[in-house]
C-alpha cells in the first residue's frame, strides 16, 4: 500500500530497500519530544489565528500529550514505514484523536518542522554541554587550589624547560576548558532562531504567526527568511565544531594524565573508581577513563568531517540528503559529555603527589633560566653570553651527575668569575617560580589571584 501520508499520487509501496535507506526512526526517535512540542505550539497558534478551530486544537493538544506520555512508558511501536518520528507522533495522532490530527499539518512542512526539532535539541545539547563544562572546571579549580605552591617541571617538547606550580597547570586547562564553555554559549545564542513556518521552502498563504510559535518555543525569535530556515544546519556544525575544539583539550589533558600516571611519572594516581586492571598483569592499574578521553576526539571531529561534507554543495533548500545531520551529531554530543563528565569525575578523584613533582621539578637543569637570568641582573652580561655561560655550567653538571645546585661556588667561579654566592638563591626551584611574577606567570601568587577570578566569575 502507498503511504498514508503522502501516498495520494502512488499506486504502489516502496521497496523494502527504498524504505530501509529512507526511514530514519530508528535514530530520530530521539526527538519526540521536540516534535510534539513544537506540533502543540503549532496548533495553538493555528487556533489563536483561526486557521483551525479551538476545539480542535484542544484535541490536538490533548492528543500529544497521550503520544508523549505513551512514548515515554517505552515500548511505542515506531513504524520503519512511517520512515520518521513526525509521522509516527502523527498518525499515533490519528488513531487517538482522529479527523482533527489531520488539520496539525496546515502551514506547516516536514522541513521546517524538523530544522525545528532539531535546533531544540542541539539547544539543550549546548546546556548540557555548558553544565558539564562548568562542572569540569570546578573540578579543576579545587586541584589548582590546592598546588598553587606546588612546584613541578613545565616541559616543552616534553622535556624539563622550567618550573611552574602543578595550580598554574591546571589553570591552563581552567582557561581552555572556559573558552569552550563561551563557544557553546555563542553557539547557543547564534543558533536561538525558529525555523517554524518556514513551510516547505517558500512561507506559507495562511496567515500564522510565527513570532508567537517562536516565543512559545523559547526562540529569541523567528528566522527570517524561509529558504535559509529549512536548509541550513550551521547550527549543527556549530555544535560539532565547538564540540570538536573542546574534544581536543579534553585529549590533550587526557594524555598527560595518562604520563602523569606511568610509573615513571608517578605525578598522580588515578583513583580506583577511574581505573581498570589487567586480566593478565596483576600489577596493572590502567587509566583506561583517561585513553578513552584521549580519544573521543576522533569520533567528535569525525562527525564534524562527515556533516560538513554531507552539507557542501547542497542547493537550496531542503534535500534529504539533510537527514544524515542526525546520528553524527546525536553521537558527538552523547560522547561529548560523557567524556566531560568522566574528566571532572578523574580530576577530583585522583591523588596528586606533591613531593614526585617537587622532586621531577629539581632535576633536569631546570632552573637554568634562571641562572642564565641572574647573569644578567647581577653581573651585567648580554643575554645570550649568559645563556653561553649557563650552558657551560649544565655541561659541567651533567659530567659529573648532578644538577646546578649542586655545583660549588668556585666550580662555578671558574666558569665565570662574576659569580658571588647569591646565585644560589636563584637555583632553587621554589625560588624560580617565585619570581615570575609577570601577569599571567606561575609565581603562586599570579596563580591564586587567577584562582580567585574564576571563582568570582562562576560564583
Ligand atoms: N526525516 C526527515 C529529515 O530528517 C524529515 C524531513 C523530510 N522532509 C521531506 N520533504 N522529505 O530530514
Amino acid at each position: 500500500a502507498s503511504n498514508a501520508m503522502w501516498g495520494g499520487r502512488f499506486a504502489a509501496g516502496p521497496d523494502a530497500i527504498m524504505e530501509a535507506i529512507n526511514a530514519s526512526i530508528g535514530f530520530d526517535q530521539r526527538l519526540y519530544a521536540q516534535d510534539i512540542r513544537g506540533s502543540r505550539a503549532h496548533a495553538a497558534m493555528l487556533a489563536a489565528q483561526g486557521i483551525i478551530s479551538d476545539r480542535d486544537a484542544e484535541a490536538i493538544g490533548e492528543g500529544l500529550i497521550t503520544v508523549l506520555s505513551e512514548i515515554e512508558a517505552g515500548g511505542f511501536p515506531f513504524s520503519a514505514a512511517l520512515e520518521d518520528i513526525h509521522m509516527n507522533v502523527e498518525a499515533r495522532l490519528k488513531e487517538i484523536i482522529g479527523e482533527p490530527a489531520g488539520r496539525l499539518h496546515t502551514a506547516r512542512s516536514r522541513n521546517d518542522q524538523v530544522a525545528t526539532d532539531f535546533r531544540l535539541w542541539v539547544r539543550e545539547q549546548c546546556d548540557a554541554a555548558i553544565s558539564g563544562l562548568d562542572a569540569l572546571i570546578r573540578a579543576a579549580l579545587i586541584r589548582a587550589e590546592e598546588g598553587a605552591d606546588w612546584v613541578m617541571p613545565g616541559f616543552t617538547h616534553l622535556q624539563t624547560a622550567q618550573p611552574v606550580t602543578f595550580g598554574h597547570h591546571m589553570m591552563a586547562y581552567v582557561e581552555m576548558f572556559a573558552r569552550d564553555k563561551s563557544r557553546f554559549e555563542d553557539a547557543r545564542k547564534r543558533m536561538n532562531e525558529c525555523p517554524l513556518g518556514a513551510a516547505a521552502l517558500a512561507g506559507t498563504g495562511f496567515p500564522i504567526d510565527r513570532h508567537a510559535t517562536a516565543e512559545a518555543l523559547g526562540f529569541d525569535r523567528p528566522m527570517a527568511n524561509s529558504l535559509d530556515a529549512v536548509s541550513d544546519r550551521d547550527f549543527a556544525l556549530e555544535f560539532l565544531s565547538a564540540s570538536s575544539i573542546c574534544a581536543v583539550h579534553l585529549s590533550r589533558l587526557a594524555e598527560e594524565l595518562v604520563i602523569w600516571s606511568s610509573a615513571q611519572f608517578r605525578f598522580v594516581a588515578m583513583s580506583d573508581k577511574w581505573s581498570t586492571g589487567s586480566s593478565i598483569m596483576p600489577q596493572k592499574r590502567n587509566p583506561d577513563a583517561a585513553e578513552l578521553i584521549r580519544a573521543k576526539i576522533g569520533r567528535i571531529l569525525g562527525a564534524s568531517v562527515a556533516l560538513f561534507t554531507v552539507m557542501k554543495g547542497l542547493p537550496l533548500a531542503y534535500s534529504k540528503d539533510m537527514q544524515e545531520d542526525k546520528e553524527q551529531v546525536f553521537d558527538a554530543a552523547d560522547n561529548l559529555m560523557l567524556a566531560l563528565a568522566a574528566m571532572a569525575g578523574m580530576i577530583g578523584d585522583m591523588t596528586v603527589n606533591a613531593d614526585k613533582l617537587e622532586a621531577a621539578a629539581s632535576g633536569g637543569f631546570s632552573t637554568a633560566t634562571d641562572l642564565a637570568d641572574w647573569l644578567v641582573r647581577e653581573a651585567g652580561l648580554p643575554f645570550r653570553d649568559a645563556h653561553h655561560v649557563t650552558g657551560s655550567l649544565v655541561a659541567m653538571a651533567e659530567e659529573k651527575g648532578c644538577d646546578l645546585p649542586d655545583l660549588s661556588l668556585a666550580e662555578m667561579q671558574a666558569v665565570h668569575g662574576a659569580i658571588t654566592e647569591s646565585v644560589f638563591d636563584v637555583l632553587g626551584v621554589h625560588n624560580s617560580v617565585a619570581s615570575r611574577q609577570s601577569y599571567g606567570g606561575t609565581a603562586p601568587d599570579q596563580v591564586r589571584a587567577q584562582i580567585a577570578r574564576w571563582k568570582d566569575l562562576l560564583g
